[in-house]
């Protein structure tokens, strides 16, 4: 009875144009304009498109609709969360824990996420008011970003301006979050997304009319991402990089597209939805952002603009390369103020996503009140945040990535695909993604999900542990990190230690206390549940 309720009260997306917006907001994030064209930079450029569409298609595209059919599969049962849907598709008692991760991973994320966005709407404010104005090389406004966020020689970090962003970032976040799916989260996107669009557009072109600057131009800034060379595809890095970013951008690994797709109904289609998703994300990352920020890099620094992230870091473009170079230009308040808008809007609509999985886990499995799950999570996230800003200048943020955005995300699409493809079963699960579907999704993808999928997130997560730098010996041993930060690091470790000990136990509590999770039965009975509740 309890979920023949919950179900009714269920929230849901109200319109087709508002959920694939929705969608694409939430793959389209920081990711796209900052992480992407920093990765593709540093893996010499337009080397890097060729794994990057590998992946895309072999991993990123299967993935994509796995998630939306286990995320509208679940959510029949009033599941909103990785913890129940795992359930469903395989009656073991393991599953529900392997689906955690796809509660506490895109929380983590939340943790940094927002106030790296924070970031991008306290310099559309410098921007506006020119704060930063005659910061005019790579070099002063490297000091400016560091003023910015309070990072000297003292313990913590603390700039003034940068906590009072974090602050407004993270009570819009929550605004719209509590507002829910349809009335929040699908309104902002149904504004957010075209908005986006148009000033990604109004980027790209100012960038594609530049002048040549000491000989580079448009055409050389462009060269960077498009052309190959092919050589560089021997080194593995490229190809795990590639993947990895694609997983990123697309939000997938992460329990979150499961989320969103949780308030489908059962004849929603998934198979078109899904690739439009795949194609806006991609749109906006190769299109709009690399035009943007690559070649802008290029015509006015030559390589040294590109090579600042090797030095720099992969926020160096972004906030202090192209602020210089808007400075150059004619009415270049106007687009560097569009530049860090955009950034902002981008990200709030990924982190809007982030805490979905959570309430859902605390309303749908461990039955807490709506208003009491939100205050919570708003006060932990708060509170948590706080270690993650002030010790943002010693590596919090880098060790939670590695983690949560590199590692975790690997193991936990191995675990959904090889559920999806072989517990419940390839030919159940496509038949299951086809129900309501606007267009047939070619047969290949049928063995592509079953074989090709797995193995290369099996390879890439085997790459992953075994990298001699990045991976995992050296990352969990410390290697290389200054003895002073390690308790920082541990401090990063414990965050995401205690939130899946508190969701262990949440997981044992509610299939402990629940009456509802016990009616599931054989799979006979799953059916006619999921074809009950619309
Ligand atoms: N895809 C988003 C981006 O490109 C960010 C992202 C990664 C994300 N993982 C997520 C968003 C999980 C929501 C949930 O920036």
């Amino acid at each position: 009875m309890t979920e023949n309720i919950s179900n009714v009260l269920r929230d849901r997306w109200l319109t087709r144009f508002g959920l694939i917006m929705a969608m694409s907001g939430n793959a389209v994030g920081l990711g796209n304009f900052i992480r992407f064209p920093g990765q593709a930079a540093e893996h010499g450029g337009g080397a890097f498109m060729v794994p990057y569409f590998i992946a895309l298609l072999l991993m990123g595209v299967p993935l994509m609709w796995i998630e939306w059919t286990i995320g509208r599969y679940g959510g029949a049962w009033g599941h909103g969360s990785t913890p129940g849907m795992f359930h469903r598709l395989w009656h073991h008692p393991i599953s529900k824990y392997i689906g955690i991760f796809g509660v506490m991973l895109p929380a983590v994320i939340g943790l940094y996420y927002i106030y790296i966005e924070s970031w991008s709407l306290g310099y559309a404010w410098q921007s506006m008011t020119g704060a930063y104005w005659g910061s005019e090389t790579q070099a002063e406004m490297g000091e400016v970003f560091r003023n910015y966020l309070g990072h000297g020689e003292g313990p913590v970090a603390f700039g003034r301006q940068a906590y009072l962003f974090f602050v407004i970032t993270i009570v819009v976040n929550f605004f719209v979050f509590h507002r829910g799916i349809s009335k929040g989260i699908e309104v902002l996107a149904k504004y957010g997304m075209p908005l986006l669009l148009i000033m990604g557009l109004v980027l790209a072109i100012r960038v594609l009319t530049l002048d040549t600057v000491e000989g580079r131009g448009v055409s050389d800034g462009l060269a960077q991402i498009w052309v190959v060379d092919w050589s560089a595809l021997g080194s593995p890095a490229i190809w795990i990089a590639a993947s990895g970013q694609v997983f990123f951008t697309l939000s997938l690994g992460f329990g979150m597209i499961h989320a969103y797709a949780s308030y489908l109904t059962k004849d929603d289609d998934i198979t078109l939805n899904g690739l439009a998703t795949v194609s806006t994300n991609s749109f906006v990352e190769v299109i709009l952002g690399s035009t943007v920020v690559v070649p802008a890099a290029l015509i006015f620094f030559g390589m040294a603009g590109i090579e600042v992230i090797t030095e720099e870091g992969i926020f160096a473009i972004s906030f202090q390369t192209l602020p210089v170079i808007f400075q150059q230009l004619p009415g270049g308040q106007f687009f560097a103020t569009v530049w860090f808008l955009l950034l902002f809007l981008a990200g709030l609509m990924s982190s809007v996503a982030m805490f979905v999985p959570l309430l859902s886990f605390l309303q749908d499995e461990l039955d807490m009140d709506r208003n009491k799950a939100l205050a919570g999570i708003f006060v932990a996230v708060f509170i948590l945040m706080q270690p993650v800003i002030l010790f943002s200048h010693r590596g919090i943020m880098d060790e939670l990535d590695f983690w949560v955005a590199t590692l975790l995300i690997v193991v936990f699409a191995c675990a959904e695909v090889i559920i999806f493809a072989w517990i419940f079963g390839i030919d159940k699960g496509w038949e299951t993604m086809h129900r309501g579907a606007d267009f047939r999704v070619p047969r290949i993808f049928y063995y592509i999900m079953k074989y090709v999928t797995p193995v290369y997130a099996l390879a890439l997560l085997l790459w992953y542990t075994m990298d001699d730098e990045a991976g995992l010996i050296p990352v969990l041993t410390m290697q290389g990190v200054p003895e002073a930060d390690r308790p920082i690091l541990w401090l990063a470790r414990l965050i995401i230690f205690g939130f899946m000990a508190f969701l262990i136990w949440g997981v044992w509590h509610a299939w402990r206390t629940h009456p509802k999770f016990f009616d599931d039965g054989d799979e006979t009975a799953g059916e006619t549940k999921e074809a009950e509740t619309q």
